[in-house]
């Protein structure tokens, strides 16, 4: 059966994150090494694009690059930034068609200069898109997030730019890198670990948080709208009771 019927398309999560985690495991389970796996992760983020795009998703994440994965050996980290350009490139046609906004965070002067430069064209070139808007976290780190954004609020404060006392939420939220996205409501994160991982901490403080053993290379529209009937499923209070929500 079509799992679409089972979504009630007035209550979808505005804002999906998705840690796209097994691509190692899924490409060893083959006997291949572990860039086949990220080569085959692009299935998986086309498929989940065009189906929150088909459920009136707004946003799309990806933690595609996290800052410690510099840490990772240099083949793999020069495998996935060749995969990051080419596939931005192959992809703009259909970002065109579907349209899809691309939109990056993280700290983007880390990453090499042709991946900069294709990055900024792509977002260029879609940002009239209004279907979905597709972030991709690249060398990003929520810690790192929350750092810059008081950073950059106390300078403004020691410029006499901003009153401390009119500093709220919304103050810190215009200071992240998601300053134009609504906060997340659901998190998917693939391949069984039951982690955070430095993603999106502020922005997921009401999030859903949703774990599938599905490696990511794997995953597929119907996986995405399990996640999404799931979501739909839970009750959120954000605080309140039960009573209080139902009234
Ligand atoms: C986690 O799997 C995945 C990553 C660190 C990279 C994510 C990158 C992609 C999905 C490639 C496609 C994306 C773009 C933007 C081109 P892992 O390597 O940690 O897997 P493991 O836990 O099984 O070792």
């Amino acid at each position: 059966m079509d799992k679409k019927l089972n979504i009630d398309l007035q209550k979808t999560p505005k804002h999906v994150a998705i840690i796209m985690d097994g691509n190692g495991r899924w490409a060893k389970g083959k006997g291949m090494n572990r860039i086949f796996g990220h080569r085959n992760a692009l299935t998986a983020v086309r498929e989940c694009v065009k189906s929150a795009s088909q459920v009136n998703v707004k946003a799309i994440t990806l933690y595609a690059f996290s800052t410690e994965n510099w840490n990772r050996p240099k083949l793999e980290v020069d495998a996935l930034m060749s995969l990051l350009i080419n596939s931005l490139k192959k992809e703009l046609p259909e970002f065109m068609n579907q349209g899809v906004q691309v939109n990056s965070i993280g700290c983007l002067d880390s990453l090499p200069n042709k991946a900069q430069k294709v990055l900024k064209d792509v977002i260029l070139e879609t940002k009239n898109n209004k279907e979905i808007v597709l972030t991709f976290a690249l060398s990003y780190g929520a810690r790192e997030e929350i750092v810059n954004a008081i950073k950059n609020i106390s300078k403004k404060v020691v410029n006499k730019e901003l009153n401390l006392e009119k500093i709220d939420e919304n103050t810190i939220n215009n200071h992240l890198y998601t300053f134009n996205l609504p906060d997340v409501d659901l998190m998917i994160r693939t391949s069984g670990e039951q982690r955070i991982s430095n993603f999106l901490l502020w922005q997921m403080a009401y999030a859903e948080l949703y774990f599938t053993d599905v490696l990511w290379p794997d995953f597929r529209q119907e996986h995405f709208y399990d996640a999404i009937i799931e979501y739909q499923n839970r009750e959120r209070r954000f605080g309140k009771t039960s009573e209080q929500i139902t009234e």
